[in-house]
């Protein structure tokens, strides 16, 4: 095993700190000479790049936003010429002017050897085939997945989202022992198979990469039964490279290997903007610590996970995000989140692993129905069942009511890419 491992995955815990700290003092120098933006804020604060003698002084540091990066659009946050960037991705994000990342030639190259290690820890090895679903585009998931993959050695199907049955076609034909797609649009494909008539866990696949959105252990289950393969956990997010951030270890499967080497983390409180100490859950934030195009310092991700130390590799683990704080629902002042709802429905017998949540105000109170699919063939009793099961379980895991609608199978909008659970109908009304 040892010997698969490359230098980064090799350190010992105090070697790599020594390089963490080495890399995070280049990092605020850069970003500090190189950025207007940066310079700014540490200005504001007080602080010189200098002042970093220990990892734990980066706290003193001001956070970065994804506002900053907007205010910033397009290359505002870039720390070298124009001329040096090899390549744009953006975000488009909900609202206003997407959030646009770039990258030099050393960043891509950064970035491909992170995914290759992701695909490694996974399961992956050089000569299998990878079938990538995930969106080709501005999106970082397919050409992030691409690149890695090629790096490990794999032959690469670029098969991007979209097309569901060719898909199918060519997952039969070209028998590729790995997948890269997001969870729900594996789902998708199930479907897929079903309607085609091949038995999904016949396939040539061994292990799936599933990331781009928050899924739960229940998922995990659903996905690695209904496959006959593993499912292991990727993330990622553009602002700090795209996938391979951190990656879940087949062999383990207990949480994610953040790559340490390259992106440094921190849990902070949401609210206060305090780090927390490792254990805790809270907003994880990133610096990197290699990035040449655009360095980022202490981003501020919204994703709600805790740190933890390392099994499978020297690296902390993060555990599986629990959500966005953006897509948390606060309902008569109980907080929750799609992930709580997703690990109700895929328990409850009767029902599809297909799922939204639909928000709407009565009153002045908010109401939240979910409306999860029946499976084929459910009896009407059995959809009545489920119904009150979801509602019983809800009230007692998350502890507030909601309503539970079971709609025929095939209707709730299949996933191609990111899913989007929550369908606000509040300002509607
Ligand atoms: O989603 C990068 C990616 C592509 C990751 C493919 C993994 C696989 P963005 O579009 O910038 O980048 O969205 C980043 O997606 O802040 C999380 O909220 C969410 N996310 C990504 N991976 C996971 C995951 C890509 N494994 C945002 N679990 C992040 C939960 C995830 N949420």
């Amino acid at each position: 095993m040892t010997a698969l491992l490359d230098a980064g995955e090799r350190l010992g815990r105090d070697e790599l700190e020594a390089l963490q700290l080495e890399r995070l003092r280049a990092t605020l120098r850069h970003a500090y000479e190189n950025v207007g933006f940066y310079r700014a804020a540490f200005d504001k604060a007080g602080l010189r790049p200098e002042d970093c003698r220990t990892l734990a002084d980066l706290s003193r540091f001001p956070f970065t936003v994804k506002a900053d990066l907007r205010d910033n659009y397009p290359f505002g946050m870039f720390a070298v010429p124009e001329g040096r960037v090899r390549r744009i991705h953006a975000s488009s994000g909900t609202t206003g002017r997407p959030t646009v990342v770039g990258y030099t030639e050393r960043d891509l190259d950064t970035w491909a050897d992170v995914v290759a290690r992701s695909i490694r820890a996974a399961g992956g090895r050089p000569g299998h085939k990878a079938h990538v679903a995930y969106g080709y585009g501005l999106f970082t998931g397919g050409l992030g997945a691409h690149y890695g993959a090629e790096r490990l050695g794999c032959t690469v199907i670029p098969a991007s989202g979209g097309m569901t049955a060719r898909q199918v076609q060519l997952i039969q034909d070209f028998r590729p022992e790995i997948i890269m797609i997001t969870p729900s649009y594996m789902l998708t494909l199930l479907d897929e198979f079903e309607r085609q008539g091949v038995d999904s866990r016949s396939t040539s696949l061994k292990v799936g990469i599933f990331g781009a959105e928050p899924w739960t252990e229940q998922m995990r289950g659903e996905i690695e039964d209904r496959f006959a393969i593993d499912a292991v956990d990727i993330y990622g997010l553009s602002e700090v490279m795209g996938p391979g951030v951190a990656q879940e270890c087949v062999e383990t499967k207990d949480g994610l290997h953040i790559w340490e080497d390259h992106f440094y983390p921190e849990v902070v409180d949401p609210f206060t903007g305090e780090v927390l100490p490792d254990g805790e859950e809270g907003e994880l934030v990133f610096t990197s610590l290699t990035k040449e195009a655009m360095p980022v310092i202490r981003y501020r991700t919204r994703d709600l996970t805790r740190l933890l130390p390392g099994t499978a590799r020297v690296f902390r683990r993060m555990e599986k995000v629990t959500g966005r704080s953006d897509d948390m629902v606060i309902l008569r002042g109980v907080n929750l989140f799609p992930t709580q709802i997703e690990e109700i429905v895929l328990r409850t017998p009767g029902v599809a692993p297909h799922f939204q949540l639909r928000l709407t105000r009565q009153g002045r109170m908010d109401a939240l129905t979910v409306r999860a699919e029946a499976r084929a063939g459910a009896s009407t009793a059995e959809r009545e069942a489920a119904a009150r099961s979801i509602a019983a379980a809800v009230k007692d895991g998350v502890g507030v009511s909601v309503e539970v609608e079971i709609v025929d199978p095939e209707t709730l909008e299949r996933s191609v890419g990111k899913i989007k659970r929550i369908v606000d109908l509040r300002e509607a009304r």
